[in-house]
């Protein structure tokens, strides 16, 4: 099993990634080609779960949660779907037991997304669904990037993981062809991609810094900090961007396919 990056990070992604993450899974939700009312749903990278409300609003009723991060699974762990910890690329659960898979923002993680794509498929029933999400490789924000600037300054540097992440495993999947050709490998039918940008309605440079803060890279930095450092560096972050803040719009890519019938 690969190495769980995400250890200590599930509290700043539940009260500051959340931000964006909550409202793209509520987008991905919406665009299930199949019905979600009564169906099983298994959701592979769920974190800290941040796509249950929509699923149970459109009526699923049986969720399981898996993820390779312990921590991230066991955020309000009372009021949350049952759990599995395990790796995306050969889950622990029974084949065609789910009607819809979702992965939110984890094949961005992986330098085999063809590889995962066939093993969510491997969960579901004959003709189920898999969603997916992956941030666009166009995604850009001269506001974000100028609050990692700020954490740098400070003493941030970015894990290694993520800097793998970003330049070895997420751009595999960052454009509709990518996407597209994934599926298609994988074997999946009914594929739909869709590349756009999402309205998070994060408009405000103290949201735009809680979420970026918020996210699993910046845990171990953040966690160390004095608690009167971590305000102030918080507030210089916030200040750095208040001239030129825009709503942010991250661009993401879409998929939606169905296993064969
Ligand atoms: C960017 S977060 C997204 C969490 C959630 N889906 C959301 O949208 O808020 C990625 C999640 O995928 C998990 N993850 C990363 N690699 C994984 C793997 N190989 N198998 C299962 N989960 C993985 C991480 O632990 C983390 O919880």
């Amino acid at each position: 099993m690969s190495e769980d990056s995400y250890r200590g990070a599930a509290e700043g992604w539940a009260r500051g990634a959340i931000r964006v993450y909550a409202p793209i899974a509520e987008v991905l939700i919406g665009r299930s080609p199949v019905m979600l009312h009564g169906g099983g749903v298994l959701d592979v990278g769920a974190g800290t779960g941040v796509a249950d409300a929509p699923l149970r609003a459109a009526g699923a009723t049986r969720i399981v949660a898996a993820d390779l991060s312990h921590d991230m699974l066991m955020w309000q762990r009372a009021t949350r779907p049952p759990a599995v910890v395990g790796d995306v690329m050969s889950l622990p659960i029974r084949a065609a037991g789910f009607d819809v898979a979702i992965a939110s923002f984890v094949l961005n993680h992986l330098t085999d997304p063809v590889g995962a794509l066939v093993e969510l498929a491997r969960a579901l029933r004959p003709g189920g669904a898999i969603l997916a999400t992956v941030y666009a490789n166009s995604s850009q924000s001269a506001n974000r990037d100028m609050v990692d600037a700020i954490a740098r300054a400070h003493g941030w540097t970015p894990p290694e993981w993520y800097r793998h992440l970003k330049s070895e495993a997420a751009p595999l999947l960052g454009s509709s062809t990518a996407m597209r050709d994934a599926a298609t490998v994988a074997a999946l039918t009914d594929i739909t991609v869709d590349e756009e940008p999402v309205e998070v309605n994060v408009t405000e440079p103290d949201a735009l810094v809680d979420y970026r803060f918020g996210q699993a890279p910046f845990a171990e930095w953040i966690t160390d900090l004095d608690p009167h450092a971590s305000v102030s560096i918080r507030a210089a972050a916030a200040a750095a961007i208040t001239d030129t803040m825009e709503p942010y719009r991250p661009r993401v890519i879409f998929l939606t396919a169905r296993t064969r019938s």
